[in-house]
């Protein structure tokens, strides 16, 4: 490898000059957002019908400002706040899709990339440069787009496991020395803190754990750290583990599947968790075709898979991926993880949520979900729903037992609601009201 590399770079205009009107793009996401190459790119004001496929990015979202209509047309397989108002205004679109299904969409050809535009750390020496913080959908992206633009940037962490792309694949890129955009978690409220406990307390040591998105899993993740010996398979993580590591807590010593090592696609948090995952061989970053492949997820014991979800009806359909059409998220990794968490043995699917929402004037346990929201997890699927309010097991459970069972968790301001809708709907009496 050469060691002066950085002499190869070129200005953000002149690598985005590789692209033309009408290709295919993949953007990497989440902290790896390449934002400078994005901007440059809605600078060159000859391109049009370009299409953008991506996860969540973060920071500037300057492909859906105003005049972009024409010129570039983003699709989420997962989106964040800053695309919600663009794809409810039908200035950009969504895909439902299983994370775990989505690398196979760009291997098989049936999305054809172009060009991959890429965050990449700096090459090492032997020439490789690595996915850093988001391997998920981006190595499938690297490997089957005819062009690899980057940003090479000094402060992106050297991710290990399946994360290299290789210098020479690079046909372009910029060189930069920036921080990668953080997310601090929230102070958690009561809600959440009662929920973190709740959850936990299924938490048997040597678990093997996955957490989801938001404020619920990293509650139940801050009240974990008396457990031994557990074990983290997921498709992302945050800084609550880097905590829980701290405190002994994971070893990875009971997993069968990449025992002794810390298992994920992406990592979303501060500098101390890029730190922490910086040529760290504890942590393997793997696609999610990988992680959240059902088959390898069951083959760990006590998989505990920790998600949360927006609505639930009284037969158990949970919706988590928008409020009714309104598509707020997607549909991630959740399914791919409740039902290997199902199949492995000992292993515990939860979908854990607040009671209520908008200020508690909403229950959030619904006779019918709203229209057009989206079921990710399906009635068949579903096991563990926990509330601040307890914890139900609706597997094995009938119609008129899971409608029972979900009232006894609801806030207990809709709990007769609930049992009148439910009575009309099921014509049967609801026990046991609180
Ligand atoms: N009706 C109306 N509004 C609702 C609502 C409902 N039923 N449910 C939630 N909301 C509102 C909330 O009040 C909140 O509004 P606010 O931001 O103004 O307070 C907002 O919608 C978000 O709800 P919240 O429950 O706080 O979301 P969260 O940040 O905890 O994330 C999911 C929850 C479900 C969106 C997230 O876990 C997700 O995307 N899951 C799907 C994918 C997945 O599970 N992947 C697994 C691995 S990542």
């Amino acid at each position: 490898m050469e060691r002066d590399w950085t002499r190869k770079a070129v200005s953000a205009e002149e690598a985005v000059g590789l692209m033309q009107s009408g290709m295919n793009l993949f953007v990497h996401g989440a902290a790896a957002t390449p934002t400078p190459l994005l901007k440059a790119m809605v600078g060159q004001k000859a391109l049009e019908g370009v299409r953008l496929y991506h996860i969540h990015t973060t920071g500037e979202t300057p492909f859906v400002e105003p005049g972009c209509e024409g010129r570039f047309f983003s699709v989420s397989f997962f989106t964040g706040a800053s695309l919600r108002k663009p794809i409810e205004e039908g200035r950009a679109d969504f895909m439902p899709i299983f994370l775990s299904d989505i690398p196979a969409l760009f291997h098989s050809g049936r999305i054809r990339l172009d060009v991959a535009l890429l965050q990449l750390s700096p090459p090492d020496k032997h020439g490789f440069c690595t996915l850093g913080t988001s391997v998920d959908t981006a190595k499938a992206a690297a490997d089957s787009a005819r062009v690899i633009i980057a940003e090479i940037n000094e402060q992106m962490p050297r991710s290990h496991g399946n994360s290299v792309v290789p210098f020479e694949r690079v046909a372009a890129f910029i060189h930069t020395d920036r921080p990668l955009i953080e997310q601090h978690p929230e102070p958690e409220t009561e809600v959440e803190a009662r929920i973190g406990e709740i959850v936990a307390g299924l938490v048997e040591d040597g678990s093997t754990l996955q957490m989801g998105i938001g404020a619920i899993p990293d509650a139940a993740l801050l009240r974990l750290r008396e457990k031994r010996d557990l074990g983290i398979h997921t498709e992302m993580f945050s800084d609550r583990v880097v905590e829980l590591y701290e405190a002994g807590a994971i070893t990875n010593r009971f997993k069968n599947v990449h025992p002794h090592r810390i298992v994920t696609s992406f990592v979303s948090g501060t500098k101390k968790l890029f730190r922490f995952v910086d040529d760290n061989s504890l942590v393997e970053f793997h696609p999610c075709d990988r992680t959240n492949n059902t088959s390898l997820i069951r083959r760990n014991d006590k998989v505990v898979a920790i998600n949360s979800c927006l609505q639930v009806d009284l037969t158990g359909q949970v919706c988590a991926d928008s409020i009714g059409h309104r598509i707020y998220s997607g549909i991630g990794g959740q399914m791919d993880f409740i039902r290997g968490a199902a199949l492995s043995r000992g292993g515990k699917p939860i979908l854990a949520l607040r009671s209520t929402a908008a200020g508690g004037k909403i229950s959030r346990i619904v006779p019918e979900l709203s229209p057009g929201a989206g079921v990710v997890t399906t009635r068949g699927h579903v096991h563990w729903m926990i509330t601040e309010y307890g914890a139900v097991n609706l597997h094995g459970m009938t119609l008129r037992e899971r409608g029972n069972a979900l009232i006894s968790i609801a806030h207990p301001d809709f709990r007769a609601e609930l049992a009148r809708a439910l009575g009309a709907i099921r014509r049967f009496t609801v026990t046991g009201l609180g």
